[in-house]
């Protein structure tokens, strides 16, 4: 590779020797996100409530010749979240990069339909597991002065995709924490983005009684999302190369909406 090229991939794109920590990563956005990061030479904390699926990607990483630990963690625990926070530290030294990718979603209720427990249960993943854990990895980054929050919100947040409630108003204070985090932690050198996430094919996406069919043929790219399209958006969003992005909502959506 040319020197120029190299000096250009360095400067920008440089992950090397950074410490990520990708949520929800046993399985596809976090899973593709983990082993991206790891294959530009990041070293990743591999956590999941699903401890098998943490486990095997962390396997994964480890085969392709990256760094990577695993833990289980629900992100709906302050206890998980620290003692991952802890192990993650006491591996690797520190936190710059923090991807709160971990998500439930609704199965589909309307409003009518949704009970109390639902909506308490799904706000705790979604938007308090992003709280506590953004909370918990803050100081290590202003220590360091410099660090990379992505939170990944949904087209639902904004008024797009097919969507219940209690999933979009998670979504929707995703993107408000990510902004108002913005503005507190730019003296810090921290910045924090959101992603306005469009369908994308994992395990989530595939809910019964969904037509797939019907859902990509009005999409302008004429098919889904990939994992690795959502993944590399979000790679982009903690690199240096988005050095001067921040408050931001990137979607990756294949122009679904603009
Ligand atoms: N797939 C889509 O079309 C789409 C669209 C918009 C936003 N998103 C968002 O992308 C994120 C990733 O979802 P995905 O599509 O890759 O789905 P996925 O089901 O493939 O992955 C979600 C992962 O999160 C983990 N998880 C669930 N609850 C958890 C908890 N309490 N603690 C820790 N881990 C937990 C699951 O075990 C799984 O590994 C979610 O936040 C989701 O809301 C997805």
């Amino acid at each position: 590779m040319e020197e120029r090229v190299q000096k250009a991939m360095f400067d920008y794109f440089r992950l090397e020797g950074q410490t990520a920590i990708v949520t929800g990563s046993g399985n596809g956005i976090g899973r593709a996100t983990a082993i991206l990061l790891a294959d530009l030479g990041t070293q990743v904390m591999v956590c999941d409530i699903e401890e098998d699926s943490a486990l095997k990607v962390a396997g994964e990483i480890g085969k392709r010749g990256g760094t990577a630990i695993a833990a289980k963690c629900d992100v709906a625990s302050l206890e998980d979240i620290r003692m991952t926070v802890a192990k993650t530290v006491d591996s690797f030294g520190s936190v710059d990069i923090l991807v709160n990718n971990a998500g439930g979603f609704g199965g589909g209720k309307t409003f009518d339909k949704m009970t109390y427990e639902e909506w308490d249960r799904l706000i705790r993943i979604n938007l308090t597991g992003t709280y506590m854990f953004t909370n918990e990895v803050v100081p290590y980054m202003v220590k360091k002065q410099h660090g990379k929050i992505c939170m990944v919100s949904s087209g639902a947040a904004l008024g797009y995709d097919f969507s219940d409630p209690h999933y979009a108003a998670s979504k929707a204070g995703m993107i408000g924490l990510a902004k108002e985090l913005s503005q507190e932690l730019a003296k810090h050198h921290i910045n924090v983005n959101a992603l306005g996430t469009g369908l994308t094919d994992t395990r989530m996406a595939h809910l019964p009684g969904r037509s797939w069919e019907d859902e990509t043929k009005g999409l302008p790219w004429y098919r889904v999302g990939t994992p690795e399209d959502q993944a590399c958006a979000i790679v982009f969003l903690v690199s240096e190369a988005a050095e001067y992005i921040t408050g931001q909502v990137l979607c990756p959506n294949g122009g679904a909406w603009m």
